[in-house]
């Protein structure tokens, strides 16, 4: 009962954020058997049945949103992510990260798994405190080894679990048209020990007490076309040139550029605990959002900054030459 009351004013609440009203609101419903169409879908039955008995299922908790002071507003802090203490409560609308993978990087500490996994659950803990409600958390990692097979993927949804995070899904990120794609087949054309090649990475996603955010009259940013291909759960595209980046393992622009159309508005803020060379910055400003970083390592810290400069002097040019334009126009007419 309770839960169909908190289900109606949920509804009823987004409809008016979002200008509609509440007709058609009885839809289908799940079927029980095979799959009916999916459109306007009522699935409370679904929800409400024994398998997701044990599952937090989220709450519609009062909205609250602390601005960041004007003077730690897209900045890089040199330092670990276990404190973020730069950041209010409630302040931060999604967070972008590939946490280091503890496979003997330059940066990595050849930590045991679990210290490795207690710096992940710190950092998490952390993000936590700093989400607003209905803020998107996504991971992106890949698991590690073969003899045996280290699922991290599936450790941090435990850790995300355990914190109270919702899961919102996971993207496999198909990684196959990169160059050099790992020949380490094990035993060719054998089954004495053929191994499997990776050519996937998770992007593990989730939210935080809430799985709606509301649009407190800002702008979506996303076109048709994007929005029909990011809503697919595999995404194509290649991995990024370590080499030409300068960081032994930068993740594509193209992977925050997604992630932060998908899921955020103009204006919002974007975290990355794990800035390495600041893709994730340079992805936040190019779409019109704000950005925070923690970075350990003095080099990638100097370089994401760096990054962050050179685009900061990009989007000027270009807007000045925007601006430029617009008054010659303005003139002959
Ligand atoms: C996988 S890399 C991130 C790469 C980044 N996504 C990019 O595109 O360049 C992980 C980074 O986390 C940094 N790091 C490791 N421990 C950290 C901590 N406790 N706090 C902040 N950064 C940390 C490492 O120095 C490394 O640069």
């Amino acid at each position: 009962m309770a839960e169909n009351l908190r289900k109606k004013s949920r509804k009823a609440y987004k409809a008016k954020d979002s200008g509609k009203s509440n007709k058609n609101m009885n839809g289908t419903q799940t079927s029980s058997f095979g799959v009916s169409k999916r459109e306007n879908h009522n699935s409370e039955k679904f929800y409400s049945s024994k398998l997701y008995s044990g599952y937090n299922k989220g709450k519609v908790k009062e909205y609250r949103e602390n601005p960041i002071p004007k003077s730690f507003l897209s900045k890089i802090f040199c330092k670990s992510s276990e404190d973020m203490s730069e950041l209010p409560d409630e302040s931060i609308h999604l967070m972008v990260t590939s946490p280091p993978y503890n496979v003997g990087k330059t940066y990595d500490k050849d930590l045991s798994l679990e210290e490795y996994l207690r710096l992940l659950k710190n950092v998490l803990k952390e993000t936590h405190r700093v989400m607003v409600n209905g803020g998107r958390v996504c991971i992106n990692i890949a698991n590690v080894g073969r003899k045996p097979y280290i699922p991290l993927h599936s450790y941090i949804i435990q850790i995300m679990h355990d914190l109270g995070f919702l899961m919102r899904g996971e993207i496999i990120w198909d990684k196959s048209a990169s160059a050099g794609t790992s020949t380490a087949w094990g035993s060719f054309k054998s089954a004495t020990n053929p191994t499997l090649r990776d050519v996937h990475e998770y992007i593990l996603i989730f939210s935080k007490e809430d799985y709606s955010r509301l649009k407190n009259g800002k702008r979506d940013t996303i076109e048709k076309e994007e929005f029909l291909e990011y809503t697919k759960s595999i995404w194509a595209f290649p991995a990024a040139s370590a080499r030409r980046i300068g960081h032994p393992a930068p993740f594509p622009i193209e992977l925050p550029l997604r992630l932060i159309k998908f899921y955020t508005f103009e204006g919002d803020v974007v975290l990355d605990p794990f800035m390495g060379s600041g893709q994730t910055a340079i992805a936040a400003m190019k779409s019109g959002r704000n950005y925070e970083g923690y970075e350990t390592n003095k080099e990638y810290c100097q370089l994401a900054q760096n990054e962050t400069n050179k685009e900061y002097c990009q989007l000027a040019q270009r807007r000045i030459k925007e601006i430029t334009e617009q008054r010659k126009l303005t003139e002959t007419v």
